[in-house]
C-alpha cells in the first residue's frame, strides 16, 4: 500500500473526495481501490473505490476573468501551484475482523489514503468469513489481473441481467464468465441461441455439450396453436376456424412419427390440415356463420405457407431435451433457420415443462441463457404481440418460482428501459446486474443505468466510454455493495 493523498472538507460516513498528492495524478485512476485510515486510526479503516476525478485551478475559471487568464490569452502559461486533483471515494466497507460493515463513522478531513497495489488484493477483505459461499469468477477487477473476482452462490436463482449496447461484449462475457461460473456451481446450462452465431461457432459437441437444432425438437400441443394464431393474424379472427386448427394438432406427435421433414412430407401435412379445416367448418349449420368461416379460411391459408410448418416437424421431445442437459451439463439450441413465432413457441414449451417441474416439488439446478432477450420480453406492451404476451408472463412465474427451485435466468440486452430494453416487470426480477457501455438512449431518466450506478458515484459519461468486455459487476450476487468494473480475457 502506497499513501497518495488525504481526506477533503467535506467529508460524510458515506461520502468522501481524496486530494492527490503532487503528481499522483499522472499514476492514479477512477476504479482504483483504496483505504482510508480514519483519523489516522489503525482500527477505523474503510475499503473504498475510487470515481469522478476533479481538477480545479480557480485562476483559471472559464466563467471570470483573472490575471492568469489574461496572462493565458497572451500565449503565457499559467501556473500551476494552486492546482488540485481529487477523486471521490466511494466507502464499500469499515474492516473489522469480523469481515465488511457499513461505516457509521464520519469520515474525518486530513484522514490518509492509501492506495491498493497487486499484493494487497482487496478482495480478501471483501470476502472474509463467507468464503465458503463464494464462486470465483474468471473475471477480474479492471488494472488488476490477479485479482479474481467473488460472487455469491446462493444469489444465482435471484436471476441475472447482462446490459450493454451493440458490440460492447455480452454474449463474450457470458460465454467467458457466466456459463462456466453457473457450470462451477452445479447447474447445468441450456443456451438459447437465438441468431445460431452468438454460441454455436464457439462451442463442440463432446462429452460435456451438446448443441441441437430448434427445428430437431417437438413443440407441445398448446405452442403449436400459439404459433398457428400468430401465422394466420389470430386464425382469421374467426374462433371456428380455431377450434378446427385445435382439432387438427390433437395428438400432433403421432400425425409427424412417420413423416420426414422433407419438402413433400411438409406439403403433404399442409393438404391434411387444409381438408382437415374444410371439414370441420362444413359442419357450421347457421348460414351466415359458415360463410364467415369460409372467408376466414381462405385468409388463412392465403397466409399460411407449406414451408410454416417445417419448424414443426421436429421429433425430439421437451422430456428427451432435459434428460440430455443433466447428462450433459451444456445443451445449445441453435435457433437459427426458425422464424421468431417459433422460437418463441419452442421457449415456451420449455418454459411449460420446467415449471410444471418446479411445481411439483423438484429443484432444477439449472440456467437458462437468453440472449437478446427483448425478442421474449420487449419493453412496451403495445409492441407485444400475442406469444409475447405469453413468454413475458412465462418468464416473470419462471423467474419468481425458480428463486425456490435452483433455477436461474439470464436475460442479455441491449438496453436496460425503451425500446432497446426489457419489460420492466421482468427486470424487476433480475436482482444481479452486468452494465456494459450504455446507449445514449439509456444515459438518463427513469430506470435508465444512470439511475442505477450514479448513487455510487459512477457517471452516465464513464458508461457511455466503458470499453468492449468492461462490465459493473451490481446486485446480490456482488459481495461488495458497491458495484465495481470488472473484465476478463477473452482466450
Ligand atoms: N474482454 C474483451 N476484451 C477485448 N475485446 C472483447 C472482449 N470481449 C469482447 N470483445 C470483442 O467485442 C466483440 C463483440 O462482443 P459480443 O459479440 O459479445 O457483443 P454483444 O454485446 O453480445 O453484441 P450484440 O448486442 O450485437 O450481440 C467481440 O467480437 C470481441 O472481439
Ligand atoms: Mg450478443
Amino acid at each position: 500500500m502506497k499513501l497518495i493523498g488525504r481526506i477533503a472538507d467535506g467529508s460524510t460516513e458515506t461520502k468522501a473526495r481524496v486530494i492527490l498528492m503532487k503528481e499522483k495524478e499522472f499514476e492514479i485512476s477512477s476504479e482504483e481501490i483504496v483505504i482510508i485510515k480514519n483519523g489516522d486510526r489503525e482500527d477505523q479503516q474503510i475499503l473504498g473505490v475510487l470515481r469522478e476525478g476533479l481538477g480545479k485551478n480557480e485562476f483559471l475559471s472559464h466563467t471570470s476573468y483573472k490575471p492568469d487568464v489574461a496572462y493565458m490569452k497572451y500565449g503565457g502559461e499559467p501556473s500551476g501551484s494552486r492546482e488540485v486533483y481529487s477523486f471521490l471515494i466511494q466507502p464499500i466497507g469499515l474492516i473489522t475482523t469480523n469481515g465488511l460493515e457499513p461505516n457509521k463513522k464520519v469520515i474525518q478531513p486530513r484522514s490518509p489514503v492509501y492506495l491498493c497495489e497487486d499484493a494487497d488484493n482487496p478482495f480478501n477483505l471483501i470476502t472474509k468469513n463467507i468464503e465458503s459461499e463464494l464462486i470465483w469468477l474468471n473475471a477480474y477487477l479492471e488494472g488488476h489481473e490477479s485479482w479474481k473476482i467473488p460472487a455469491l452462490k446462493r444469489f444465482i436463482p435471484y436471476h441475472v441481467g447482462v446490459y450493454g449496447t451493440t458490440g460492447s461484449g455480452k454474449s463474450w462475457f457470458t460465454r467467458h464468465v457466466l456459463i462456466p461460473a453457473y457450470l462451477n456451481s452445479g447447474f447445468n446450462v441450456l443456451i438459447l441461441d437465438w441468431s445460431g452465431t452468438d454460441y454455436v461457432p464457439y462451442f463442440k459437441e463432446s462429452e460435456n455439450v451438446e448443441i441441437l437444432s430448434i427445428n430437431d425438437l417437438i413443440l407441445d400441443e398448446e405452442s403449436i396453436l400459439s404459433y398457428f394464431r400468430d401465422k394466420t393474424n389470430n386464425f382469421g379472427k374467426n374462433t371456428n376456424i380455431e377450434e378446427a386448427f385445435d382439432e387438427f394438432i390433437e395428438g400432433w406427435s403421432n400425425k409427424i412419427s412417420n413423416l420426414y421433414d422433407d419438402e413433400k412430407s411438409v406439403e403433404e401435412l399442409y393438404n391434411q390440415l387444409k381438408e382437415s379445416v374444410k371439414l370441420s367448418i362444413s359442419n357450421i349449420e347457421r348460414k351466415d356463420w359458415y360463410s364467415a368461416a369460409e372467408r376466414a379460411m381462405r385468409r388463412v391459408f392465403r397466409r399460411l405457407k407449406p414451408s410454416d410448418l417445417k419448424p414443426l416437424m421436429g421429433k425430439i421431445t421437451i422430456e428427451e431435451i432435459f434428460e440430455n442437459v443433466s447428462n450433459r451439463k451444456v445443451l445449445l439450441i441453435d435457433m437459427s433457420n426458425a422464424l421468431s413465432e417459433a422460437k418463441l413457441g419452442f421457449f415456451l414449451a420449455i418454459a411449460r415443462h420446467l415449471y410444471s417441474k418446479m411445481e411439483s416439488g423438484q429443484n432444477l439446478n439449472l440456467s437458462i441463457i437468453i440472449d437478446e432477450a427483448p425478442q421474449y420480453a420487449p419493453w412496451s406492451k403495445s409492441s407485444f404481440n400475442d406469444i409475447q404476451r405469453e413468454t413475458t408472463e412465462m418468464i416473470k412465474n419462471l423467474a419468481a418460482l425458480g428463486r425456490k427451485r435452483m433455477l436461474n435466468l439470464t436475460l442479455i440486452a441491449q438496453g436496460i428501459r425503451g425500446e432497446i430494453g426489457i419489460d420492466a416487470s421482468v427486470r424487476r426480477n433480475l436482482n444481479t446486474q452486468f452494465f456494459g457501455r450504455i446507449h445514449p438512449l439509456d444515459a438518463g431518466g427513469e430506470g435508465g443505468a444512470a439511475e442505477w450506478l450514479s448513487p455510487y458515484g459512477i457517471t452516465p459519461d464513464a458508461m457511455l466510454q466503458l470499453k468492449q468486455g468492461r462490465f459493473y459487476f451490481s446486485g446480490l450476487m456482488n459481495p461488495s455493495p458497491v458495484p465495481l468494473l470488472i473484465t476478463y480475457n477473452p482466450i
